[in-house]
């Protein structure tokens, strides 16, 4: 199967290494082993140390299982499979689905893998751009008219990377009526959910909402634990069965130590969400001081999320603007080409906050050297 090069990831690889202001992380401060299990009131080191390094269960803990049905309203483990990320659902959710000559809608700026893996199995892929006076939110009318009786799939990333806009809950029921209508079904993949700024922390779920809605969701994002390498997929149970056939060829099973400390980070998550809103509010309130300053630059706030998306006022590649902008001062940031949104930045603002602040001093001086 050919496929397109993943422009994030493949820019990441290439520029964060070196990064001495890395901007371009969409993860909230990680935790250490130990900071984890300090905070978890149900740890027991001596579990981890006494536990077998086996394939443990196949399809995922039953403990991790029931951790991830907490998330939901409507379902049962039986709805539930364990993935490597939310990278590995996404992927095994297109190869269960998918089949040449589907139509698919993806809503975007998103991560690539939302047309990129449909494209090279050979659905034909529409693509609807989200628009800043939108405030970033899918307009509806144009979705409906971008269905077609083929369109298989719809899909979305709310919260949204890299925008941050978060789909307000009656804006999601009146998308599920559009599939509805249409059969489709609908991948939304939620690894930021549970990070709303406004209101309740955790939009409603798609798989709570719709009989073919998919969600996704990870350890990365939410938790603060990407080196876990755990994700689900929580949909209807014949897809799950669907799914679990093709899992068992590139899965077996996640790490037996990843599904144990995400089960016991899901179990206190209480903590991290603590924590995390903390770093979030922090690193909000000093974007929103920066963005009232900068002439050069506009964008909406988040709502949600850790990233945002920014508009640079001059006339300059942004794979360019990126590349000058690290080698002179060290701030690496994420260009908008690689997410087909030129003429814009990423920004995740969830870092270390000193970082954060004196990476963005350095982008406004950086500005101002060029025409
Ligand atoms: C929207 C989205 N989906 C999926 C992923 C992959 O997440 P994971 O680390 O759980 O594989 C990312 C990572 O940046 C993401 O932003």
């Amino acid at each position: 199967m050919r496929i397109d090069t993943f422009k994030i990831e493949e820019w990441m690889n290439r520029y964060c290494p070196s990064a001495v202001y890395d901007l371009t992380t969409t993860c909230i401060e990680p935790f250490s082993t130990r900071e984890l299990l300090s905070i978890c009131d149900t740890a027991n080191p001596f579990e981890v140390l006494d536990t077998k390094l086996t394939y443990g269960d196949i399809q995922g803990s039953p403990r991790l299982k029931n951790a991830i049905q907490s998330l939901y309203t409507n379902q049962e483990v039986q709805n539930i499979t364990v993935t490597h990320g939310a990278i590995g659902a996404n992927q095994l959710v297109f190869e269960s689905l998918l089949e040449k000559g589907d139509d698919v809608l993806s809503i975007v700026p998103t991560y690539q893998q939302h047309y990129s893996i449909p494209k090279a199995i050979g659905a034909q892929v529409k693509l609807q751009f989200l628009q800043e006076e939108n405030k970033w939110l899918p307009n509806l009318k144009e979705l409906e008219s971008n269905l077609t009786r083929r369109t298989k799939l719809i899909c979305l990333n709310n919260p949204n990377n890299p925008t941050g806009a978060v789909i307000p809950d009656e804006m999601l029921e009146r998308i599920v009526e559009i599939a509805k209508s249409n059969n489709s079904w609908i991948l939304s993949d939620e690894v930021y959910r549970g990070l709303n700024m406004v209101g309740n922390p955790y939009s409603k779920s798609i798989a709570d909402m719709y009989e073919k809605g998919i969600s996704v969701g990870s350890m990365s994002k939410t938790y603060s634990l990407p080196g876990l390498r755990v994700g689900w997929i929580c949909a209807r149970e014949d897809l799950i069965a669907e799914i679990n056939k093709h899992r068992e060829y590139n899965t077996i099973s996640v790490s037996i130590l990843d599904d144990y400390f995400s089960a016991l980070a899901l179990e206190n998550r209480q903590y991290i969400q603590a924590r995390n809103f903390q770093i979030m509010k922090q690193g909000l309130s000093i974007l929103n001081d920066w963005l009232n300053e900068e002439i050069y630059v506009k964008a909406n706030l988040p709502s949600g999320g850790t990233t945002a998306l920014i508009r640079y006022k001059k006339e300059f590649p942004s794979k360019v603007l990126c590349r000058e902008l690290q080698s002179k001062t060290g701030v690496a940031l994420l260009p908008g080409e690689t997410m087909e949104m030129e003429g814009t930045v990423r920004i995740g603002f969830c870092t270390n906050p000193e970082t954060l602040k004196k990476g963005l001093k350095e982008f406004s001086k950086f500005l101002r050297t060029i025409e």
